[in-house]
């Protein structure tokens, strides 16, 4: 290859890892907004956001950049696109052509519209007061129907939003693979209601100090190797994991006294996407190579420690003897048996975040449903209320009875997130389909898990996923790793494999 092509990758990478540096800053900014910002502090730091969102733009968009780009796209280090070289350039062209498309006064007006959003949204959750937010979102939402015009589709407009965050995934193909779930899972939660069984959930809704929580918390997702010298846990009213550095993962959960669930599989989850993160490369942390590949890839690893490890028998078959021991109260006299039902108890309910796995989805096929509808069809935020109601009604056979236990409860659409939701569920099913496959190469993994064992799972997720960066499309890495595309069909063998016994179905 010529010395120009090696001197302008070089200066690719360098100009790309700044950028990921001013990225960075971004994520402490919005880590701190989350976690610790007084209520009157919003303004400014939507102020000091806005400033960063534009420079950040403004470098992205330099023409130099797209001078790179284009001159290496046709140079022989981009030959191989799965080659190291190959990638990083095909990655970072993808990146620039989409910053390139997009207005900087709109990417600034939605970041201020994100931050003013989130502080409103928060208000008016806690206050049950839909108009107090209406307004907010009736901005984002136009924001973001010109955000999809500016960087254009192939069949809808909703797919150029769904690319932010699950990138190469068209509307049509999630949809085709959530119909596949949700036709096999409508019956089996039915199913599953008509089996009359008694579920012990009361037993979760004992008293469990939120001190201990903590602690309790803090050494399984020690256990399962999320690593506190590169990473921290704190508390916050919306649970999330922020990658800063290659050694600073934050995650926050929210403790309820009179809650297990919460906080426990809050951490395992938040831990989950903290292994990820940590297990990134670090000789290329920023650039393509040491990034996540997706968010539903994202949140496969969330979902499998979470649920495939955390509400697994084996898993407890390990831990409870520890839970007793910190919850004597409400534990102490709990068969192991009987806390694994509850913690996997299936009934449909008003709260995605506190939702089983299998009634999860449904909350999911709502939010994807409304914003289909919200980007493409034209739905007014107006009538957001009531089609989030009937849906609700249809899907769950719950109608909410306020606002805050309905289209208020999440935040992503206070952030302008649009288009997040479905990668939720392809998480849950990307994991059914890694779990299978990491059972058959390194398993029986519940005999491990049964031993306090999770090292392996976690060295041949990093190997397998998170070495990977974004070498591959989410697609592509679900076909190399299980040897088979992406269906619905290993979660549901997982829901059945656990849920049958419980529920004495056939
Ligand atoms: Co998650």
């Amino acid at each position: 290859m010529s010395a120009t092509d090696q001197a302008n990758y070089q200066e690719l990478r360098s100009r790309a890892m700044e950028l990921s540096l001013l990225g960075s800053i971004e994520s402490v900014l919005g880590w701190d907004e989350r976690v610790m910002l007084p209520e009157l502090g919003a303004p400014y730091r939507a102020e000091q956001m806005t400033m960063l969102a534009g420079k950040i733009h403004q470098s992205w968009t330099d023409p130099r950049m797209g001078e790179l780009i284009e001159s290496l796209a046709e140079s022989e280090l981009a030959n191989d696109p799965e080659s190291d070289s190959g990638a990083t350039i095909r990655e970072l062209k993808k990146d620039y052509d989409r910053r390139k498309k997009l207005p900087e006064a709109l990417v600034k007006e939605l970041t201020r519209l994100s931050v003013l959003g989130q502080q409103a949204w928060q208000k008016a959750r806690e206050t049950n007061n839909w108009n107090q937010f209406s307004p907010f979102l009736a901005q984002i939402v136009e924001k973001k129907r010109e955000e999809a015009q500016a960087i254009g589709y192939e069949e809808c407009p909703y797919d150029a939003l769904l690319d932010e965050y699950e990138p190469g995934e068209k509307t049509s193909q999630v949809a085709a693979v959530l119909a596949g779930l949700k036709e096999d899972l409508v019956p089996f939660i039915q199913q599953i209601a008509d089996s009359g069984k008694q579920t012990p959930v009361e037993i979760l809704s004992r008293y469990y100090p939120a001190a201990v929580q903590e602690s309790f918390g803090k050494e399984a997702a020690n256990a399962i190797g999320f690593d506190f010298q590169r990473g921290r846990l704190d508390e916050t009213a919306h649970p999330f994991c922020s990658g800063m550095g290659p050694n600073d993962c934050r995650i926050t959960t929210r403790y309820n006294p009179n809650f297990f669930n919460e906080a426990f599989f809050g951490i395992l989850h938040e831990a989950g996407h903290g292994l990820y993160d940590q297990g990134l490369r670090a000789d290329e942390y920023g650039l393509p190579l040491g990034s996540a590949v997706s968010l539903g890839i994202h949140e496969s690893q969330s979902r499998m420690w979470e649920n495939f490890v955390g509400r697994s028998l084996a898993f407890w078959k390990h831990f409870y003897p520890a839970a007793q021991l910190a919850f004597p109260e409400a534990l102490g006299n709990v068969k192991l048996e009987s806390f694994y039902f509850a913690i996997n108890a299936v009934e449909p309910s008003l709260i995605r975040v506190e939702a089983d796995e299998a009634t999860y989805n449904l909350h999911i096929l709502v939010r994807f449903e409304l914003e289909q509808a919200l980007i493409n069809d034209g739905l007014s935020v107006a009538d957001l209320p009531q089609a989030w109601n009937s849906k609700y009604e249809s899907y769950l056979g719950l109608t909410p009875p306020s606002d805050t236990l309905g289209v208020l409860q999440d935040i992503h659409w206070s952030g302008g997130a649009i288009g997040y939701f479905t990668t939720y569920s392809l998480g849950n099913l990307y994991a059914a389909q890694f779990f299978e496959q990491a059972d058959r190469e390194i398993g029986p993994l519940q005999e491990q898990f049964a031993a306090g064992v999770f090292q392996p799972l976690k060295e041949w997720l990093q190997t397998k996923i998170h070495q990977q960066g974004r070498r591959y499309s989410a697609a592509q890495l679900v076909e190399k790793v299980t040897g088979k595309p992406l269906s619905h069909q290993a979660l549901m063998r997982h829901l059945h494999t656990k849920l049958d016994p419980l529920y004495d179905l056939n």
